[in-house]
């Protein structure tokens, strides 16, 4: 595979991206079939060698929440969790905490919803009581020396509730900040997020007192338009963007969602714009397209299906 895309630096653009890889997660979390450890460990691993500097390994969740991540503390147990590359792992609650501290785990995710309905669906909780669930996970996991991330879903749209209020966004997000994680990530759940409602969410943030470089943001590509989103948010100075390789993923608690931005074809448009990011495209599509054979089905991807 020697195809590259044609090279035109904007020099508006930020010069580097970090792209917070979320397939063994987001993409695992949401496939019918259990996929077996050995894969699991062996996909983190290829992505860690196509050079992604954060791949999100698990989640220490209730099992029968989401049984296809059951397996978390096996998982974690073979992984270089001491190396150089963060495998950061989501925690909802004080009981994954414990199960991420007796894993040796470094950094974690807490997530919460901008809804009523979300927060019900996926956390069994409100609005409200989200933060005193998270409270104690974000006091112990920093005092334990722990990174701390955290989530925001349903920041665009709600298949519940509709159109979803900038304002209760930024209000979600910026307690989970003032609790002390390090980074928010924006999460468009359900892929109705377009460009213009972007830039307003960004504007958002930076009129509570948040500046850019604590904000990244999570893509889900429903409806075709997370490249787009993710141009509009460069625009606006965002450097972190979450992405599952291959576009694996979506939410079991929110129907609607269907895959993460892939990957790769992230990595297609920065390297058009002439933005370093680390990755190696090739080894990356091929370990998307072995994954595709584990899975038994054909990458979403187009620069996946492209190359192939
Ligand atoms: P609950 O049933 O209310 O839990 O679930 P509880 O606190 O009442 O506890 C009930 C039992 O579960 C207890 O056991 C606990 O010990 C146990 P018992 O005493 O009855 O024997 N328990 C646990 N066991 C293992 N690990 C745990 C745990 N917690 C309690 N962590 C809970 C509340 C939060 C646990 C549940 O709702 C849950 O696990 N939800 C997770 C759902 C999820 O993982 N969703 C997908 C990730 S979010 C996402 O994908 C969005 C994102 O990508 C961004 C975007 O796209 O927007 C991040
Ligand atoms: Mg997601």
């Amino acid at each position: 595979m020697s195809v590259l895309p044609m090279v035109e630096r904007d020099p508006s653009l930020p010069e580097r991206v970090t792209i917070f890889e979320v397939g063994p997660r987001d993409g695992l979390q949401n496939e019918a079939g259990l996929v077996p450890v050995d894969a699991k460990v062996e996909f983190i691993g290829r992505l860690v060698s196509a050079g992604l500097p954060i791949v999100e390994a698990t989640s220490f969740v209730h099992p029968k929440w989401v049984p296809q991540l059951a397996d978390a503390a096996e998982v974690v147990a073979r992984l270089p969790i001491d190396g150089p590359t963060p495998l950061p792992v989501l925690v909802p609650n004080e009981r994954g905490l414990d199960r991420a501290l007796e894993s040796g785990v470094r950094h974690i995710a807490i997530f919460a919803s901008a809804t009523e309905t979300f927060a019900a669906k996926n956390l069994n909780s409100t609005v409200e009581d989200q933060f005193t669930m998270f409270a104690p996970v974000v006091e112990r996991a920093l005092a334990a020396g722990m990174d701390v991330r955290a989530y925001v879903s349903m920041c665009f749209g709600d298949p519940w509730e509709g159109a979803v209020d900038p304002t209760q966004v930024v209000r979600v997000g910026s307690r989970l900040l003032e609790m002390g994680a390090t980074q928010l990530s924006i999460g468009d759940t359900i892929g109705v997020g377009t460009a213009a409602h972007v830039a307003r969410l960004v504007q958002g943030f930076a009129g509570a007192g948040v500046p850019v470089d604590r904000l990244a943001m999570h893509f889900h590509d429903t409806y075709g338009q997370a490249l787009a989103n993710a141009l509009a948010a460069l625009r606006c100075g965002i450097t972190t963007f979450d992405a599952s390789a291959g576009g694996l993923g979506g939410c079991p608690y929110a129907e609607s969602a269907t895959g993460n931005l892939a990957t790769e074809d992230l990595v297609w448009m920065l390297t058009g714009l002439g933005i370093e990011h680390g990755v190696d495209l090739e080894a990356l599509v091929s370990t998307s397209r072995w994954m595709a054979g584990i899975l038994g089905r054909e990458s979403p991807s187009a620069v996946v299906r492209a190359l192939g």
